[in-house]
């Protein structure tokens, strides 16, 4: 999704595939294929490189800056990406910023584990700290009995964050670009819904908001930016908490184009690819204005219809101001394969924008026969 970013401003992209049938290959030209984990595959990629990036966040540590050390120009940097690579430095870190963290803890093992709940009250959630994403690695704890249960996690990974279970009104993304000479711009903070751990729809910006939250929420993303050496696009997973403390609590970082970006590619003046790409550059960076009163975005996931591309005359006569992101990946249960994205004309209307994004990204989903037309409300989904 970035190569049409960079083809428009004339940017040569080198992707380091890991297989020849991911994505990147038939987007960019240049895609060798290659093991990120494999540090002569990294630094013989990495030779005549303006700057490197990720769309992931496990290169190791010790690669980046073993490529640092041999000249490369690597944004977001070690020091930083560490804070989304791994949930208990970035729970530190937030401590550090006094920025407001639920109440966490390392945990070593199931008596730790016990102590916590105990301490703070049931349930729990535990996170394997390193290398989760769309809510795997992320488990409810119920009871002291229930803790037993995760002897297996332990075995695994030690130790894991636990923290309070928190009871929030909605999710927040608040994104942000920084440059390394630290020119940072703000996306209005977005409305985030997660089916199942994984985002499912996104509301831009997030409706009826507090002003002060919003502005608390943008600030801190900003701050966090300029305190851990953010460069590039950052995203700020946030639960909201009305009435109590700032109002939110932030849950993790994401330092790449996210999915809870994705609405900016048809929904502002400068989408986060391109912006990822201005500010790895150390370009000025583009405008985050809004091209609409609202956009959402609605992802889909694999499901029934194996040939998306038979739904598309369904889908896209459907609502002819969609734009559907297909990912060009092999359909598979419960995957992200594509998004739709839909510019209201009003605010007031958003149900009704959340409605047919949701029927494009059905027919696209379960094919035509087995469209599906209603959106959840946000009650049932917040
Ligand atoms: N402390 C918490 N309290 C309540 N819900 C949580 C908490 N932490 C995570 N969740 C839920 O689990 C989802 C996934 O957790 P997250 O830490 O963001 O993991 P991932 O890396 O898989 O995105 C969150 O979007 C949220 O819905
Ligand atoms: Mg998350």
């Amino acid at each position: 999704m970035m190569a049409p970013a960079a083809t428009a401003l004339g940017f040569e992209l080198r992707v380091l595939a890991e297989g020849e049938d991911v994505s990147a290959v038939s987007a960019v030209a240049n895609a060798p294929v290659g093991d990120y984990k494999d540090l002569d595959h990294l630094l013989e990629f990495s030779r005549g490189l303006d700057v490197l990036t990720f769309d992931h966040e496990h290169v190791p540590t010790a690669h980046l800056r073993s490529l640092i050390a041999a000249g490369v120009n690597v944004h977001p940097g070690p020091d930083a990406l560490v804070n989304a690579q791994d949930k208990l430095v970035m729970r530190a870190a937030i401590d550090r910023l006094e920025l407001p963290n639920p109440r966490w803890a390392a945990v070593a093992n199931v008596a730790d584990l016990v102590a916590f709940g105990e301490e703070t009250g049931w349930p729990v959630v535990l996170k394997m700290p390193r290398g989760g994403y769309d809510g795997k690695g992320v488990r409810i704890v119920s009871s002291a009995e229930d803790a037993g249960g995760s002897a297996d996690w332990f075995e695994a990974m030690s130790p894991l964050l636990a923290e309070a279970k928190v009871e929030f009104s909605r999710e927040l993304s608040a994104m942000v670009a920084r440059t390394p000479d630290g020119e940072s711009r703000a996306w209005p903070v977005v409305h985030t819904i997660q089916v199942d751990g994984v985002c499912d729809e996104v509301i831009a910006p997030a409706l009826d908001i507090s002003l002060d939250v919003a502005a608390a929420a943008e600030n801190a993303a900003i701050r966090i930016a300029n305190e851990l050496g953010v460069t590039g696009v950052m995203a700020v997973e946030l639960f909201e908490t009305p009435g109590v403390g700032a109002g939110f609590l932030i849950n993790e970082l994401a330092m790449r184009p996210h999915n809870t970006g994705h609405w900016t590619q048809d929904g502002s003046v400068t989408s986060q690819f391109e912006q990822h790409l201005r500010a790895i550059l150390n370009l000025p960076l583009g405008a985050t204005d809004l091209l609409g009163p609202v956009v959402v975005m609605k992802n889909f996931l694999g499901g029934a219809n194996q040939d998306l591309f038979s739904a598309y005359p369904a889908a896209l006569a459907s609502e002819p101001a969609a734009k559907v992101h297909c990912y060009g990946k092999a359909v598979r249960p419960g995957r992200k394969i594509g998004h739709v994205n839909l510019v209201g004309t009003s605010a007031a209307d958003v149900d009704s924008v959340r409605q047919r994004a949701t029927t494009v990204a059905d027919i696209i989903r379960n094919g035509r026969a087995h469209a599906g037309t209603s959106a959840p409300t946000p009650e049932e989904t917040a």
